[in-house]
Parts: structure tokens; C-alpha cells; sequence
């Protein structure tokens, strides 16, 4: 519920101090082993736009573990979806832990959590995160985590409108933007960091505290290219949210509320409006083996 982005670097990425938070909306893969590779996808989420070729990142998370644990058979993987595609909720980012988490398992691998961690972070900035969650501070990439204290739960409703926003485009439409402002203003990108406040919200379980401190560097690029994301959130504000955020580079939209009443309340609000709202609740655990 923080994400401050830095420059831009030489290896295409931007320096990140991000607050990553967890929320009880779960993916669940499972793995037979085959000879080959494959994935398929299945749930209420539409999949269509989604690659099942290599390129395909739990694709990639399997190989990437058989290499590093000498297996030469293969797995084909089932991924049952509940994240929107292309949301800005990392739902690629948790298929790939939870295909590394499953394949440890099934290969009876033991890698332990330090080398998942360090595999996840060849695949992607927000694979270490869904490997660990609960809630983290992340650096550079956004893949280098300390844990954060947190007291208790927060309450979110979230808001997928149709559309989907690529994550490159977005960070592309920042650095456009940031340079335009430092032709003409002299001002330059500084180094990005979590403040005080978002700690200390998160410390003492403060709803109001955290809703005052939140904040995104890619909302204002996301709102840019996606307008339809403005009148969401002010709609979920008006109605009861202690504030409102596009989640990473969105297009989902996270509410805050000040308690599991009040957001019961909002996504009945935002049903009479045409809208719907979906209720969740963290920081969860991260990816795991469940029967
Ligand atoms: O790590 P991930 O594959 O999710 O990143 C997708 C894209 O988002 C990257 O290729 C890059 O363009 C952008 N990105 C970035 N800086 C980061 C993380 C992602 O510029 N720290």
C-alpha cells in the first residue's frame, strides 16, 4: 500500500521502497509430474489473454527449480484463477511461488525458503513477496524484503474495472512525465523510501494512520491512461472508504476501510451504483502446500 519508485536503471528496471501487503484472495495450483512442461488455466477469471508457453512465468518457475534441483522429468500445472489478468495484483508473481512451493514438494527438492526466495527473485520483482507474505518492505527491484510488524488486520474492498494496464507501459508514461517536469522544473527523480508513518500505521494496526500515509507513484500514470480509475475511487471514498489506491500499476483499485463493518457497507454501496466491490482482508500468509 506504498510504492515509491525511484529511477529509472540501467537494466530496464526502476530502484522501488514499496510496503507489499497480503490479502486472503488466493490462487491454487496444483502439479501432477509428466514428462513435459505445461499449464493450464480454470476459474472465474478470464484467462484468454494468458500465455501457456514457455514464456508462461510458472512455466518458467518449474524449469528454473528441475534445473536447480538436477530433475529431468517435467510437470504439467493447473492453475485455478482468481486474480484478474494483467490487475496490478501480482497473480502471475503468485502462480510462479506457488508452482516453486509445489514442485519442492513433488520433487521432494528441500530447498528451503532462502533458495525459493532466491529463484523467485530471477523471475520476477514480485515473486519473493508471494513466496513470503504478510506484509514486507521491499528494495530494490522490490525483491529485497524485511518483514514489517503489524499489529491486527485491515480491512480492503477491492475494484477491478474492465481493462488492463501493462506494467511496463505504466512505469514507461512515469519516466515520460518525470522527464517533462525536469526539462522544465530542474527537479529530479530522488531516492524513494517507505516513510515513518506507513510504519508505524502498520505497528499499531491504524486504519485511519495507514489511510493517510498510503500512497503509489504509479497512480498518477495509471490514472492517466486508464481515466475510468479517477471516478472509482472517488466514487469508493464518497461512499465510505477511508481512501482509496491503485494497487501497483492497477488497474485494480484497493479501498480502505475502517473496519470489516464498514466495508460490508461499502460493497453493498457500490452494488447500487453498478459496481462491484470485492471484500478481503490481511496480511495472509504466503504461498504454501494445503490437502
Ligand atoms: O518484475 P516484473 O517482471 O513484474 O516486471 C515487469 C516490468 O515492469 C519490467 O520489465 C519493467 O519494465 C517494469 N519494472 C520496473 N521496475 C521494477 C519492477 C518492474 O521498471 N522495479
Amino acid at each position: 500500500m506504498y510504492l515509491g519508485v525511484g529511477a529509472l536503471r540501467s537494466d530496464g528496471f526502476h530502484d522501488l521502497a514499496t510496503a507489499f501487503f497480503s490479502v486472503n484472495l488466493f490462487e491454487f495450483v496444483e502439479v501432477m509430474p509428466t514428462d513435459d512442461f505445461s499449464v493450464s488455466f480454470h476459474g472465474p477469471v478470464s484467462t484468454d489473454d494468458l500465455t501457456t508457453d514457455d514464456d508462461n512465468l510458472a512455466i518458467r518457475a518449474a524449469k528454473a527449480l528441475a534445473k536447480a534441483g538436477g530433475i529431468e522429468t517435467g510437470v504439467s500445472i493447473r492453475v485455478e484463477k482468481h486474480l484478474p489478468v494483467a490487475g496490478g495484483m501480482a497473480g502471475g508473481s503468485a502462480d510462479a511461488a506457488a508452482t516453486l512451493v509445489a514442485c519442492n514438494e513433488l520433487w521432494g527438492l528441500d530447498l528451503g525458503r532462502e533458495g525459493l526466495l532466491e529463484l523467485g527473485a530471477e523471475l520476477g520483482a514480485d515473486v519473493p513477496f508471494s513466496l513470503m507474505g504478510g506484509i514486507a518492505i521491499g528494495t530494490g527491484r522490490g525483491d529485497v524484503l524485511s518483514p514489517a510488524l503489524n499489529r491486527g488486520s485491515f480491512e480492503w474492498v477491492l475494484v477491478t474495472p474492465g481493462g488492463e494496464l501493462s506494467t511496463p507501459v505504466v512505469f514507461n508514461e512515469l519516466d515520460a512525465h518525470r522527464w517533462r517536469t525536469s526539462r522544465d522544473t530542474g527537479i529530479t527523480v530522488i531516492e524513494p523510501i517507505v516513510p515513518a508513518q506507513v510504519l508505524q500505521a502498520l505497528r499499531l494496526g491504524d486504519a485511519q494512520m495507514l489511510a493517510e500515509a498510503m500512497h503509489n507513484d504509479l497512480q498518477a500514470p495509471a490514472l492517466k491512461l486508464h481515466p475510468r480509475l479517477v471516478g472509482v475511487l472517488e466514487l469508493g471514498e464518497r461512499l465510505g472508504a477511508l481512501s482509496g489506491l491503485v494497487s501497483g500499476s492497477g488497474p485494480t483499485c484497493a479501498l480502505l476501510c475502517e473496519d470489516a463493518d464498514a466495508a460490508k457497507q461499502l460493497v453493498k454501496a457500490l452494488a447500487s451504483h453498478g459496481i462491484q466491490g470485492q471484500r478481503v482482508t490481511g496480511p495472509v500468509s504466503g504461498a504454501k502446500v494445503v490437502e
